[in-house]
């Protein structure tokens, strides 16, 4: 016979996928853990089996105990799941913001769950933390997991997450990318990643993508904590410092907007087959900056912290994603990336040193009226070449034939991102002639007027 003793041993040992459509060539391989083949739906799940299992060695857990957590949702899913095997009473508080399929999800589990407001500060007592503590307080027999403050929650990555990650890589990982909730995920697992990596004579960077609103980014470069604002992404970025987060093993923050998060989410599910929810595109964000900025040869591991099962009512539903203005209609026709894949072809650079002569010719032949600049190693950042510049130039006699053409670039306007929708590219329309998109600080194409037209052409036939 083969079969697993309860459900709760099918948690751990997620697969690494790796990402093919989503990245380039000129990017490092990244691949996703996916966290949401746990059973519970989440990363959640390994710490609700560690919390319960130490609670119960040391003792503090009867049979027939109140498990009591604050939580966003999928701590309490996994709690709820390890509380029906193991015989024991769960209540989850949870802030209003978060998805009806979660509470749907959490009292199919057979939880009882308590919503309050988001918008109070953490310390208010009626914040879903000051409630999950008073109802620990005043239930017989309940235990409050606490997984903000519960030392269980990153060991559980430590002894899981981290392990099955260097193995899964053959030890070759370069870079752990993943968000910060309680800070039990990325603190655990690059802790051990780090100390393989030690051993090994390598290093591992880790990256912590974060919510546009959360207070860990100015915490930890500036070491004081920012007034926090709401944002929609759930499960990630905080509000208050926690006792489970170790700044010491992570390397890079980067702030994300919720748009550009839920955009990753959605491309990830269209283009790789990924479902999952928000935060896996605030990882997804830092994660495909951290390969470009890593270039080919290297490995980059991004967390899939949950499924996208619980985000049909929000990231994934266009009506909410409008009346939240992350789309607009203009985000119907497509995006810069849209644009770029139907033009195809490569974007034609001009060399610093080139001559100026050279660089008309080439225009001239190519019908082409700009080149962006490469090769420039004076720190002038991007520039572009455009004829009318050539034209001023030589008319002017500033310049002649066979100067080098860095003399008459100029610096870069009219960028977008891959992400942006058409409507950003016509604005740029207004005041340039092309829009400029520039991913991880390089060009990577050049959109005329004609191009969105052939787009839309194209679009209706
Ligand atoms: C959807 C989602 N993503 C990411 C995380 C972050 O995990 P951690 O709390 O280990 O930092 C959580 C945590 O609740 C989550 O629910």
């Amino acid at each position: 016979m083969r079969f697993f003793e309860s459900v709760l041993d099918l948690v751990g040992r997620t697969p690494l996928v790796r990402l093919n459509r989503i990245v380039s060539s000129d990017m490092a391989t990244l691949y996703a853990k996916l966290e949401y083949l746990n059973p519970g739906g989440s990363v959640k799940d390994r710490i609700a089996v560690n919390i319960v299992k130490r609670a119960e060695a040391a003792g503090l857990l009867k049979p027939g105990a109140t498990l009591v957590e604050s939580t966003s949702g999928n701590t309490g899913l996994g709690l709820a799941m390890v509380a029906g095997v193991r015989g024991y009473r769960c209540i989850c508080t949870m802030p209003d913001k978060m998805s009806k399929e979660k509470i749907d999800m959490l009292k199919a589990f057979g939880a009882e769950v308590v919503i309050t407001r988001t918008d109070l500060p953490h310390d208010h007592p009626e914040s879903y933390v000051e409630v999950a503590k008073r109802i620990a307080r005043e239930t017989p027999g309940a235990f409050y997991t606490d997984q903000y403050f519960n030392m269980a929650n990153p060991e559980a990555h430590y002894l899981t997450t981290g392990p099955e990650i260097w193995e899964d890589t053959d030890g070759q990982i370069d870079c752990l990318v993943g968000g910060i909730g309680t800070g039990g995920t990325i603190s655990g697992a690059a802790k051990y990643l780090k100390e393989k990596a030690a051993e090994a004579g390598r290093t591992v960077r880790v990256v912590c993508p974060d919510p546009r609103g959360s207070i860990y980014h100015d915490l930890y470069y500036k070491g004081v904590q920012p007034k926090p604002s709401v944002y929609r992404v759930e499960g990630i970025g905080h509000d208050f410092m926690v006792g489970t987060l170790d700044f010491s093993v992570i390397d890079e923050i980067v702030e994300v907007s919720d748009r550009d998060s839920f955009h990753a989410t959605r491309r990830l599910a269209r283009e790789e087959g990924i479902f999952s929810g928000g935060s896996t595109g605030t990882a997804l964000w830092g994660a495909l900056k951290a390969a470009r900025e890593l270039g080919p040869g290297k490995t980059v591991v991004v967390i899939i912290p949950d499924s996208g099962d619980r985000y049909l009512s929000k990231l994934y539903n266009d009506s909410w994603m409008q009346d939240m203005g992350f789309i607009g209609p203009g985000d119907r026709l497509g995006t810069v990336r849209d644009i770029l894949k139907l033009k195809g072809g490569k974007v034609e650079f001009a060399e610093a040193s080139e001559s100026i002569g050279h660089v008309a010719s080439r225009m001239s032949t190519l019908g082409i009226s700009q080149m962006p600049l490469e090769g420039a190693d004076d720190g002038g950042g991007l520039r572009m070449v455009h004829e009318l510049d050539i034209l001023q130039g030589l008319v002017s006699a500033r310049c002649t034939a066979n100067d080098p053409v860095i003399g008459v670039a100029k610096a870069l306007e009219g960028r977008v991102t891959l992400d942006d929708p058409l409507t950003a590219v016509q604005s740029v329309f207004d005041a340039h002639n092309v829009a400029v998109a520039v991913e991880g600080g390089k060009v990577v194409g050049i959109i005329s007027k004609i191009d969105v037209v052939q787009f839309l052409a194209a679009r209706h036939k």
